[in-house]
């Protein structure tokens, strides 16, 4: 009953912003070159390990599963707002975007070579944050590789920290305890960016990109 509350506003709040957030965020990639790169490494390491499909969740607007796409990813997108896959459709009418809820995805278990989340779990409250992990190990490979960026959170003594979002309540957490409930959910950290905020940043909070992989024997 909670999940569904958050994700109904949180839904409802991006089908409203869908086009300014697609207006804002298309070309964002071109002065972020850190992101190129993590989503390069995450390209290239999906390819190593076999190849398999690998699914943008919370995809919004679609922009990062097209560039996924250019990398040579077999890649779609999933996201729980109409109004975001509706734009995502538009933008890029050669791929494959579906609505859908990262809590229960229509997606076989081991289906999945990457999963990509990106700014897609700070919607999530805290304490249905393991369903959607729960969620990404089971849709992975064995071996397949998991990349989840997020806003951490800068008081040591609280994991998460609920911030002002414009579209819907949001949380940023302490990159240890994410990383310590990936480990719990079966998903080993692999490496860790994080992009210290810069003067023309609107939000004044470290940025963190955590690559983690299912086992190959799970
Ligand atoms: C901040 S936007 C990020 C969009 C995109 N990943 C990006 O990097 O720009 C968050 C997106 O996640 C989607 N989202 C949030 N919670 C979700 C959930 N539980 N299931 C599916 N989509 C969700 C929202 O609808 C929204 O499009």
């Amino acid at each position: 009953m909670v999940e569904h509350d958050a994700l109904s506003v949180t839904r409802e709040g991006y089908d409203a912003a869908a086009h300014i957030y697609a207006q804002r965020f298309r070309d964002e990639l071109h002065d972020r070159p850190l992101d190129r790169a993590i989503l390069s490494a995450f390209a290239e390491v999906v390819c190593a390990s076999g190849d398999g499909q690998v699914a943008d969740l919370g995809c919004g607007p679609g922009h990062i599963t097209a560039h996924l796409d250019a990398l040579g990813l077999s890649v779609f997108g999933v996201d729980a707002s109409s109004a975001m896959i509706e734009s995502a459709r538009h933008a890029y009418p050669d791929l494959r975007f579906d609505t859908g809820s990262m809590a229960a995805l229509n997606i076989a278990d081991g289906a999945l070579g990457g999963v990509l989340s990106r700014w897609s779990i700070i919607h999530t409250p805290p304490q249905e944050l393991p369903v959607i992990l729960a969620e990404f190990h089971r849709v992975l490979a064995p071996g397949g590789h998991l990349l989840v960026g997020f806003s951490a959170s800068d008081d040591p003594s609280h994991p998460t920290q609920v911030f002002d979002h414009t579209v819907a309540p949001a949380y940023r957490w302490s990159p240890d305890h994410l990383a310590a409930m990936l480990r719990t959910s079966g998903l080993a950290e692999v490496a860790r960016m994080v992009r210290e905020p810069q003067p023309t940043d609107r939000r004044q909070f470290q940025e963190v990109q955590l690559l983690a992989r299912k086992a190959r024997n799970a």
